[in-house]
């Protein structure tokens, strides 16, 4: 399984990088806003020096004339730059004119295994189901992962399935378990997925255990 990051933060993507785990990034117009870029396209250059791996930068038009205009120029940014967009007509009608120019498309705000089915049709590279943002109504995510991953099976699709809006270590253990190709996840949820107590008290003993040794074998000289 792939780990994408799910931030604009240069150094979250720097530390997950030093860690040797990162394959990946994806941002939104929330998580640019949050990290206070002017410079849009500067920032995705920087991201994308830094990972080498698919970035995701989302449009902002509505319309696909709009996100044909921006997904070029945003495509122009580095060869890793994927272009994401949202699960409307218009988002549909984008992401198959730029599969034909070779433009990889996220598409994304995908909720239901009828848009997914959508964007794999159009010719998608990348699928993002909002994981956290489905249980936040009620519905089953995992339900809906499976759909996704039934329906790209059963027709040899190209495209890939990003699990989106992890809210949890379990969220991306479940996805794995499901064979999901990607999880985007937000740095508190990669740096969750290091730590379990046991773990913790585990490195204690040993350490104590070592130390009373040491200090036994000094007074034996
Ligand atoms: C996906 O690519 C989105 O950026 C993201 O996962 C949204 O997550 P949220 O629901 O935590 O905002």
């Amino acid at each position: 399984m792939k780990l994408f990051l799910d931030t604009a933060n240069l150094q979250q993507i720097q530390k997950a990088k030093d860690w040797g785990i990162l394959d990946g990034v994806t941002t939104n117009p929330s998580l640019i806003a949050k990290e206070g870029v002017r410079d849009f396209h500067g920032h995705i250059r920087r991201i994308c020096e830094i990972v080498r791996g698919p970035v995701s930068a989302e449009v902002i038009a509505l319309d696909t004339e709009g996100m044909l205009k921006e997904a070029r120029e945003l495509s122009k940014i580095h060869e890793d730059v994927v272009v994401k967009i949202p699960v409307t007509p218009a988002g549909i009608q984008a992401v198959g004119v730029l599969s034909k120019e070779n433009i990889h498309t996220n598409v994304t705000l995908v909720f239901s295994a009828g848009q997914a089915l959508l964007a794999m049709k159009a010719g998608a590279t990348y699928i993002s189901p909002f994981l956290g943002r489905v249980d936040d109504i009620g519905w089953e995510s995992m339900d809906l992962l499976e759909d996704l991953l039934t329906i790209i099976d059963a027709y040899g699709f190209d495209a890939e399935i990003i699990a989106a809006s992890v809210r949890h270590a379990k969220h991306v253990v479940e996805a794995a378990r499901m064979g999901c190709h990607i999880a985007t996840i937000p740095f508190q949820v990669l740096e969750a997925l290091f730590h379990h107590p046991q773990t913790d008290n585990g490195i204690d003993r040993f350490i104590k255990d070592w130390n009373q040794l040491q200090d036994r074998l000094r007074k034996e000289g």
